[in-house]
């Protein structure tokens, strides 16, 4: 594997890889991966002849009171787990590499409508950062292909609508979500629960899964499914931020005709903001 934080060394390999006619997978990620990135780097070495994953913690998609300064950072680990699975670039830009003007001066991608809903009203920004980055590194890595994890539920959304809006070349995916044996989805944030914290956490996947199953039972009465859901996480010790149901692909708020839904939880424990979602096809 072949690290290289050079844009310039990156596209150099591009126009190699262009010229013999290579298909190109690309997975961008934050780095301190667990198993829920592997998954999209074997997903993505099952569907291209050559696999950049890229890492870079970036601090346009935080907020001005978010975890930017503690993002753990795991570099050697993660290049260590990379090489092993036989990923052929890993790309590490620099912050100055990527915004050379400054953050302030930063021309930026919004997609407007699903990036101001459900986490985009929470986190203000916050996928407008997203949009930006991706498509900066699509811009890079020029990918045929592009991997995603289903957990950010709706950043997929926006980068699927970003691509259709700006008729990016690329194919994005989602892979689903991986979970530990007690339903916790994996996370690089579950790295900061304390012990007493992890073991309450599962309880966001168990509401989820009950109100599925209530959906999925012919259960229509959404506001008090989410209305119980809300306490079920308060009486665990979460402190919710929202519980919604919406229409899989439009998150706008789900109709009783609609036929494709998604289950969407993001609660604090302590200072810890989880988020996890489950999708239901009727
Ligand atoms: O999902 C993430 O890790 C990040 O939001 C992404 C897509 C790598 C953009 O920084």
């Amino acid at each position: 594997m072949q690290t290289v934080s050079n844009i310039l060394s990156l596209r150099e390999l591009r126009r190699n890889w262009q010229l013999s006619g290579q298909r190109i997978a690309f997975v961008p990620t934050m780095g301190n991966l667990h198993a829920g990135h592997l998954s999209l780097v074997k997903k993505a070495k099952a569907n291209a002849d050559i696999v950049v994953v890229s890492i870079f913690v970036n601090p346009l998609q935080f907020g001005a009171e978010e975890d930017l300064d503690n993002y753990p950072r795991t570099l050697a680990e993660d290049s260590e787990q990379l090489a092993a699975l036989g990923v052929d670039v890993l790309f590490t830009p620099t912050v100055s590499d990527i915004y050379p003007r400054g953050l302030e001066q930063q021309t930026f991608v919004e997609v407007p409508g699903i990036s101001y809903m459900i986490c985009g009203a929470s986190r203000p920004g916050h996928f407008r950062g997203v949009a930006t980055i991706v498509s900066k590194l699509f811009n890079m890595v020029q990918p045929n292909i592009a991997f995603f994890g289903e957990k950010d539920y709706q950043q997929l959304q926006v980068i699927k609508a970003m691509v259709t809006d700006l008729s990016m070349n690329v194919e994005v995916v989602g892979v689903p979500t991986m979970r530990h044996a007690d339903g916790l989805a994996m996370s690089s944030r579950n790295g900061y629960l304390t012990d007493v914290e992890r073991a309450i956490a599962p309880a966001i996947a168990r509401v989820l899964s009950h109100i599925k199953a209530q959906i999925e039972s012919g259960n229509r009465h959404f506001k008090q499914l989410i209305s119980e859901g809300n306490d079920e996480l308060k009486e665990a010790g979460f402190k919710p931020d929202y519980i919604e149901i919406r229409e899989a692909f439009t998150l706008q708020a789900a109709s009783f005709e609609d036929k494709e839904l998604v289950i969407l939880a993001a609660a604090f424990l302590g200072k810890t903001r989880l988020i996890d979602n489950l999708q239901v096809s009727l």
